[in-house]
């Protein structure tokens, strides 16, 4: 047995990590021996424009969402096998509503599986049934008009950006950045998986909510309950909120906004800085990618911001992405590695994080992945990036 032992020690030593980029490839990434990155492989894939990777581990499916199409005219949803060394076979591509940004696994109480996808330029958010078919159908098709356009030019429909999935799993949050609102959904838990529609979180006008995310305390002798956190960056307005989240018998959620402020030094952004992505590791630090701000030229920043046991949050630094124009970035799964997905200068930027104090330290691994695309067209360069965890 002990001859085998190598050959496991080398899978252990590379991480695999998969990136979209709007040049219609999903490129598979291996981060070796710790600072090493390459392009391990490439699929011209995932219609014209792959936005968004999910990755089922279990299963070692990967899910692409295409930001080709709009509200009439449709894009695809396609899965893939994924081999150990990162490399992509395709099992089913599905039609879908057009212009695709983000994706989120979701299963009810017998464990079977979906796929709920935002659609921006759709106006929509789809669900899927997994694993998917090509002759598959979407299980659910939610479409979205404004009674009237929002107040900034971008408010010109609805524009739903991410999909989120509660702590609890039984609701599914979608922030629409033309809308000006979170919308809500619970889930028939009931092995059908059928979204049902509940109250709206709203927003003030010109807010434009972007990404968000959940937290949960872990109940403690301190504290009976347990506290549930919605953290949320909004693109337009550039302000992180924080709301607590109750759970009351009319089966929906209840929302209370405890903090708005700007995720900044000297709580402004500059002119046509954007916060985009925003996530969380461990318990101690959140984590917003602000785009156009060129906070260490030529490159754009990431902003850390300090998490209390309590829920509360405050700013607490910015440092380099690396790149221009962060619009994804993840996170690894022991806390220790940040690779981010800079969309214009089209880079993966690896960088440090302490788990213990949450700081983010110096780059580790930087590899170009694709061409740069245009700053001015978001339809170019690299849009997202994920680690195979
Ligand atoms: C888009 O896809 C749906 C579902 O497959 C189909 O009913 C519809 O006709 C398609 N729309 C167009 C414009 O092709
Ligand atoms: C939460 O914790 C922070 C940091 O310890 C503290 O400043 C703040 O007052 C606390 N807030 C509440 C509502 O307890
Ligand atoms: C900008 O990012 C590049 C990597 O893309 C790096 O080599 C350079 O040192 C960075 N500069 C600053 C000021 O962050
Ligand atoms: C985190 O994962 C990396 C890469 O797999 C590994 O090198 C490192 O030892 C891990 N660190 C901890 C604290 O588990
Ligand atoms: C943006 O880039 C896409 C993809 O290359 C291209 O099809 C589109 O025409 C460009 N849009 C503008 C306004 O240049």
């Amino acid at each position: 047995m002990f001859r085998y032992l190598p050959f496991f020690v080398s899978l252990a030593a590379a991480t695999n990590l998969y990136a979209t980029h709007y040049d219609g490839n999903i490129y598979s990434l291996s981060l070796d021996g710790g600072n090493s990155l390459s392009i391990t492989s490439s699929l011209k894939t995932c219609g014209d424009g792959p936005s968004w990777l999910t990755f089922d581990s279990p299963t070692r499916t990967l899910y692409c969402s295409d930001h080709a199409g709009d509200a009439i005219v449709n894009g695809s949803l396609s899965s893939y096998a994924v081999d150990q060394n990162g490399r992509l076979t395709e099992i089913a591509q599905a039609v879908d509503v057009g212009a695709a940004v983000h994706s989120i696994m979701y299963t009810d109480k017998d464990g079977a599986k979906y796929l709920a996808v935002a659609h921006y330029g759709g106006s929509a958010m789809s669900t899927f049934k997994l694993p998917l078919n090509s002759d598959d159908e979407a299980l659910q098709v939610f479409r979205y008009q404004l009674s009237e356009p929002g107040i900034r030019p971008e408010q010109d429909a609805a524009h739903p950006h991410q999909v989120i999935l509660d702590p609890t799993g039984a609701f599914i949050l979608v922030p629409d950045l033309g809308a000006d609102q979170v919308r809500v959904y619970a889930i028939d838990m009931r092995h059908s998986g059928r979204l049902n529609a509940c109250p709206s979180l709203n927003f003030p006008a010109g807010s434009g909510p972007r990404h968000g995310l959940f937290w949960k305390s872990k109940p403690s002798h301190f504290r009976e309950a347990s506290v549930t956190m919605l953290y949320t960056v909004s693109e337009l307005g550039g302000r992180f909120n924080a709301f607590a989240v109750t759970y009351p018998s009319s089966g929906c959620l209840a929302f209370k906004e405890t903090q708005s402020f700007v995720p900044y030094p000297g709580g402004q952004l500059p002119a046509d800085a954007t916060p985009s992505e925003l996530r969380m590791a461990g318990t101690s630090s959140l984590y917003a990618s602000i785009r156009f701000d060129q906070g260490f030229p030529p490159n754009d920043s990431l902003a850390t911001l300090v998490h209390s046991p309590n829920g509360t949050v405050t700013f607490g630094e910015i440092t380099s992405s690396y790149g221009t124009i962060p619009r994804t970035f993840a996170i690894n799964k022991n806390g220790t590695l940040v690779a981010i997905g800079n969309q214009a200068s089209s880079n993966v930027a690896i960088v440090m994080r302490d788990p213990q104090s949450g700081n983010l330290g110096s780059l580790l691994a930087n590899l170009q992945v694709g061409e740069p695309g245009q700053a001015s067209n978001s339809s170019t360069g690299l849009s997202s990036i994920i680690w195979e965890e």
